[in-house]
């Protein structure tokens, strides 16, 4: 922002720290960062002295697991992840003004200091107790890397922080047969000693500051009252991890700090290297120690507990920080009425978005849609239907026609007006207290008002034009015409000004066409509102703002999900199924001597007609050629089947499959979408019995 804007309140805004264990979607972005970036980009217009501040969350288990997954290190994952999320983010519009990172050097020595800071004060406490340990992985299991039945639900797959069936937050050593997460073998329960903060001896005093707190949203303080109802625990900073910042104590080895403890010190960290390239490396503490500063952290309601009651405690204990003046938690975001999943790849990916369309359709329609008291829906006909019917038929449609008459009939220069009727007083003035609206609907975080009240100046000044009739009074009252004009071009220089916060990219070539750059540079909102464009100022060529979206290029989005949903239904179901397997009776050796079970080859595989996934094979069972009509057209290429030796349980009764008799079936093992052929681990002639 330019130094020429005079700087009026002092504020820093944090968005939650993304873990760097995988891309951004569409559900973060509507929580933690468009509301936050539209709020931050609202108060630089306003002129005020703000900082927006963000960056990658790299330790904890998150960023393991997914090491474990890929098959590679911790640091290639979040280096991986950094630079890919901090891209699309830029891409987007999030204008932070500082994406760092909390593997650097400085948030080491930021969250170790805080750390011996409050241990030196006395204040953390030590236990020992029994995690799960194992050892053949030679390590302790934490939180998500045990799994188990949910002693709550009985379902499997339980984690050890959490049962993703039915929500409820686990104590690990209640799971029911557990296991490690990634070698599957019996953790046993080994001892170990770890630093805890006691949050009740801090809950009168973050009582006392939360409760009487006027503006917070109500997700976030009946929350809080929910803690405080219960009674404030002890809560473990440190792990045995190998991945994370060491606990900067002698005799501490293995043991790194809990990485909810580190991630928003984060923030702070963030902060001290923006201020190191501002050339001013104290400039941070402006931002976090100054009690004239206003903290807002914006975040997706899982994170409340984090920011409402854990963080500000650190920084209570720490002392001389600001607590934050409002925790913005927004509810979440579900995709076609589902659930966004990202174990199950169902989601919209920003990247992927942004390669098929405008950033600012996203954000309108987000902002459209804003899960700020409820969780809230994104469809993607909704997203075509307010491109196409609000932003450019509304919209983009108001301004575009505006200003090529301008240019075709005015020389491309304001208009001068005269002789203003009561109607053009009027919708100029409807117009200045609905800026007012907006600018009060930001400050108080209602951006799904705000933007409201933008289209309904749209949709008036639309009104307007066509109730004006410029194309006709053009052709016999051309002084009426020229005001006409004139209060258009007043409406959109109100509407990018509004609008910027909101769709920075398009207003971006309303503001060149408008050749009010310099103005909006060097200006703050109140001056710029009340600077009127200026009759005989030449305008720019303007250019369409919003292209119209077609029904094809949507319907292939749908569809993607569906083909996903069809997936994991599938999978489902077979998971179903084998847990109904797993709980069969004992059988006898003679049930088994019933199962003609033989090794057959696949001489031949073409497709089912009309099916997705079936393929006919047609295979060698030591006797014979039979068919046979398996789903396994997900799973493998014909080419990868060709001639491969498969066992085959021949003597199951022929069953119609979409019309095609199959005579048996191949044996495969499958687990969690994916699945394997089973086969022997030596070549075996067709027609080989399996004993
Ligand atoms: O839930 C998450 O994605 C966390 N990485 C958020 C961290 S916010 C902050 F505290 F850093
Ligand atoms: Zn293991």
């Amino acid at each position: 922002m330019s130094d020429k804007i005079r700087k009026h309140k002092k504020i820093i805004v944090t968005s939650a720290l993304p873990y760097a264990n995988g891309p951004i979607h569409l559900g973060h972005i509507a929580g933690a960062y468009l509301p936050a970036d539209i709020f931050v980009r609202y108060h630089r217009l306003m002129g005020n002295d703000i900082v927006y501040i963000c960056g990658s969350d790299e330790h904890g288990v998150p960023i393991t697991l997914r090491a474990e997954v890929e098959g590679i290190t911790p640091q290639e994952v979040v280096d991986k992840y950094h630079e890919m999320n901090k891209k699309s983010f830029y891409r987007f519009g999030i204008s932070f003004d500082n994406f760092s990172r909390t593997s650097l050097p400085i948030h080491y020595e930021t969250s170790q200091d805080f750390f011996l800071d409050i241990y030196k004060k006395g204040i953390l406490k030590t236990k020992t107790e029994t995690h799960f340990f194992c050892s053949n992985c030679n390590r302790f299991l934490a939180d998500r890397f045990v799994e188990g039945k949910c002693p709550n639900c009985g379902s499997v797959g339980a984690r050890g922080d959490q049962c993703e069936n039915c929500g409820t937050w686990l104590d690990p050593a209640k799971l029911i047969e557990p296991h490690c997460k990634i070698c599957g073998s019996v953790p046993v329960a080994k001892e170990t000693m770890h630093w805890y903060i006691p949050l009740s001896n801090f809950q009168k005093q973050l009582e006392d500051w939360i409760l009487p707190k006027k503006g917070w949203k109500d997700n976030v303080v009946n929350f809080c009252k929910g803690w405080f109802e219960q009674g404030l625990e002890d809560r473990a900073v440190t792990r045995d991890l190998y991945w994370g910042i060491p606990v900067p104590l002698e005799g501490s080895e293995g043991k790194v700090l809990y990485v909810w403890f580190d991630a928003p010190i984060g923030y702070i960290s963030s902060t001290k290297e923006w201020a190191q390239n501002q050339g001013n490396p104290e400039l941070w503490k402006e931002y976090w120690c100054n009690p004239e500063t206003k903290l807002y952290h914006f975040i997706g309601k899982d994170n409340i507990v984090f920011h409402a009651i854990f963080f500000p405690v650190i920084l209570m204990a720490y002392g001389g920080y600001n607590l934050p003046e409002n925790v913005i938690a927004n509810e979440f975001l579900t995709l076609e009425s589902r659930k966004i999943s990202t174990s199950q790849d169902y989601a919209v990916w920003l990247n992927d978005y942004l390669n098929m369309f405008p950033p600012d359709s996203l954000r309108y329609c987000l902002a459209s849609i804003s899960p700020e008291t409820k969780d809230a829906d994104f469809s993607w006909h909704d997203f075509q239907s307010r491109n196409n019917n609000e932003l450019a038929d509304i919209l983009g449609n108001f301004i575009n026609r505006t200003l090529v008459f301008i240019d075709k009939y005015f020389e491309a220069k304001i208009p001068e007006p005269h002789n203003l009727s009561q109607q053009d007083i009027e919708i100029i003035r409807e117009v200045e207290n609905q800026l007012d609206v907006l600018a009060n609907n930001i400050e108080t975080f209602q951006i799904k008002a705000g933007v409201n009240t933008l289209m309904d100046i749209a949709r008036k000044a639309n009104k307007y034009f066509n109730d004006s009739e410029p194309w006709v009074t053009l052709k016999h009252d051309r002084v009426k015409c020229a005001s006409t004009l004139y209060i258009c071009s007043q409406i959109i220089k109100t509407l990018a000004l509004g609008m910027s916060p909101y769709l920075p990219f398009t207003m971006e070539k309303v503001i060149h066409f408008l050749d009010i750059k310099e103005e909006f540079e060097t200006k703050n909102w109140e001056e710029i509102k009340n600077t009127p464009l200026l009759p005989g100022k030449t305008i720019n060529k303007p250019d369409i703002l919003f292209y119209k979206i077609e029904d094809e290029v949507i319907q292939n989005e749908v569809d993607k999900l569906e083909s996903i949903v069809n997936k994991t239904d599938d999978s489902d179901k077979r998971a179903q199924s084998l847990k109904e397997v797993n709980k069969l009776e004992e059988i006898t050796i003679e049930d088994f001597r019933k199962l003609d079970l033989r090794i057959a080859e696949v001489k031949s595989i073409s497709r089912v007609p009309k099916t997705d996934k079936l393929y006919r094979l047609e295979v060698d069972d030591g006797d014979d050629i039979r068919s046979i009509i398996t789903g396994l057209a997900d799973y493998y290429e014909p080419e990868e089947l060709n001639g491969k030796s498969i066992v085959l349980l021949a003597n199951l009764k022929p069953a119609k499959i979409r019309g095609e008799f199959s005579n048996g079936m191949l044996l495969a093992a499958e687990k969690d979408g994916k699945l394997a052929l089973l086969t022997t681990d030596n070549f075996m002639e067709p027609g080989s019995k399996i004993t």
